[in-house]
């Protein structure tokens, strides 16, 4: 069940996606991840001339998280404006984050649970 709180942050994605850096593929990527003490952050994708080492908007919000101290467990919601690609789903799994809220291809809301997004997930 996705909440007006949760269709408004995917409005806020499609806001922050604007500052996405993407000019090799032009696809704009907003994600917000919410801590559960309600703390969001935002992310965006930032890609390179040399096009592996460019990053997904989800870890750009994981990696501001943890840069301010979080850690996997503190999350409650990622919400993204498109859907995720496989390493985001690995991602997902890491930071144990409850439910994944994205728009699909099909441009529907949709939500998942990490482990519905990435079953039988490796683990180290
Ligand atoms: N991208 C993301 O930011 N997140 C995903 O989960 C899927 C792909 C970005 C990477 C690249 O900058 C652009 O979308 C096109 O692949």
């Amino acid at each position: 069940m996705i909440d007006e709180t949760e269709k408004a942050l995917y409005q806020r994605t499609l806001e922050i996606k604007e500052r996405a850096y993407a000019p090799y593929s032009n696809f704009l990527v907003g994600a917000v991840l919410r801590a559960r003490d309600g703390t969001l952050f935002d992310g965006v994708n930032v890609e390179n001339a040399a096009y592996p080492l460019g990053v997904c908007g989800e870890k750009t919000a994981y990696v501001t998280a943890v840069t301010q101290g979080y850690k996997p467990g503190d999350f409650d919601l990622i919400v993204i404006n498109a859907s995720p690609c496989g390493g985001c789903r690995q991602w997902h799994v890491e930071f144990k984050v409850d439910r994944v809220i994205f728009a699909n291809n099909d441009g529907e809301l949709v939500e998942y649970t990490a482990d519905e997004l990435l079953p039988d997930t490796f683990v180290l």
